[in-house]
């Protein structure tokens, strides 16, 4: 009787493994066969203490050996599946070398070089020269020159990186105004773009690193409606529409009269947010009469000749026109912020 079921479980439970289509319906199979509570051979292990002890013992040999069959049949079906599964990985990670590559991905350039290039192009279309000067400068073309001598309280505004032997990385673009006067002479038009340099505590308007824009026009009877006239050329071909600006006195060694102009907050429309230090301005860019003791001391006589100068913050400009919130995203280097532009 026993020995006829087990048989017939056996038969059962092999083909039940070998027709199995996943691994779920093999480890169903095998939980029906050997589960530990409702397996059909744990069933049938309970009836045994009943048998006759040689009854028993010929049951017993039939049990094991049907159960070994079984799981060597289990056994092989999983090893197969691994090796299906193996299989199907391969082929999807399978790669064509004959094929040809597609195309690699090009990079761009970084939103202040776009805007510096911009701007390049339409103070050429203005006659004016793009100079390049030193990061690294002297004392005297930084400071001295532009008429701001040792112990001038001026000094204090710019935390300069002194380097040995007294140089330092400049602290503005204003040196390549200097450089220009001595190259050059007058008349003159003039743009230096590059970047600055301040020992300054980094925060989202502050960088130890920025990028500005210096312009000087030296020739006769230049104004403040020429300067004017420059200034607003300039920001509407920045941002390709009127924007609000206002015009403040400000205190600059190198120019007299000197300005701030300022443009209202692009990035919260005037209602206060972190780059405007809540003002709803933002300071973007100082200019004046170009200070005759600058022209002076370049060799320029400013009874003949005067002009103006501007220092326009490039990064400050960029942060504005996209609406960029914090100025540390610009030398990050972070792909997910550039690959935005
Ligand atoms: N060099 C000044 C700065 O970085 C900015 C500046 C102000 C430049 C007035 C100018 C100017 O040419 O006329 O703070």
């Amino acid at each position: 009787m026993l020995e006829q079921r087990i048989r017939e479980l056996e038969a059962a439970f092999l083909a039940r493994i070998s027709s199995a289509q996943s691994s779920e319906e093999l480890e169903a199979a095998r939980l029906a066969a050997f589960g530990r509570k409702d397996g059909a051979f744990n069933q049938i292990s309970k009836e045994m203490p009943r048998l006759e002890p040689e009854e028993r013992k010929r049951v017993g040999m039939l049990l094991n050996s049907a159960k070994q069959s079984l799981e060597r049949a289990l056994e092989a079906r999983k090893e197969r599946e691994a090796e299906a599964a193996l299989e199907a990985r391969l082929d999807g990670e399978w790669i064509d070398l004959t094929l040809p590559a597609s195309g690699a991905r090009r990079g761009h350039l970084h939103p202040i070089t776009q805007i510096q290039r911009e701007l390049e192009d339409l103070f050429v279309s203005l006659g004016f020269t793009v100079l390049d000067g030193p990061e690294v400068e002297t004392e005297y073309h930084n400071f001295d020159a532009l008429n701001i001598p040792p112990d001038h309280p001026a000094r204090d505004m710019q935390d300069t990186f002194w380097l040995e032997g007294g140089n330092l990385l400049r602290t503005h673009t204003s040196p390549v105004q200097i450089r220009g006067m001595e190259r050059l002479g007058p008349p003159l038009r003039m743009i230096a773009p590059g970047r600055a340099f301040r020992n300054e505590a980094v925060d989202a308007s502050h960088e130890h690193t920025f990028y500005q824009l210096e312009g000087m026009m030296v020739d006769r009877d230049v104004s403040v409606a020429h300067l004017l006239y420059f200034m607003k050329t300039l920001l509407t071909a920045v941002f390709g529409r009127e924007v609000t600006v206002r015009l403040r006195p400000g205190y600059f060694p190198f120019v007299e009269p000197g300005f701030e102009l300022d443009i209202r907050c692009l990035i919260c429309g005037g209602d206060g947010c972190a780059v405007c230090k809540q003002s709803g301005w933002v300071e973007l860019l100082p200019c004046g009469l170009v200070n005759p003791n600058v022209l002076r001391m370049s060799g320029i006589d400013p009874e003949e000749w005067n002009g103006f100068a501007f220092g326009l913050g490039l990064t400050r400009l960029v942060m504005m026109r996209y609406g960029i919130d914090d100025i540390r995203w610009l030398q990050s280097g972070d792909l997910r912020f550039l690959e935005q532009f």
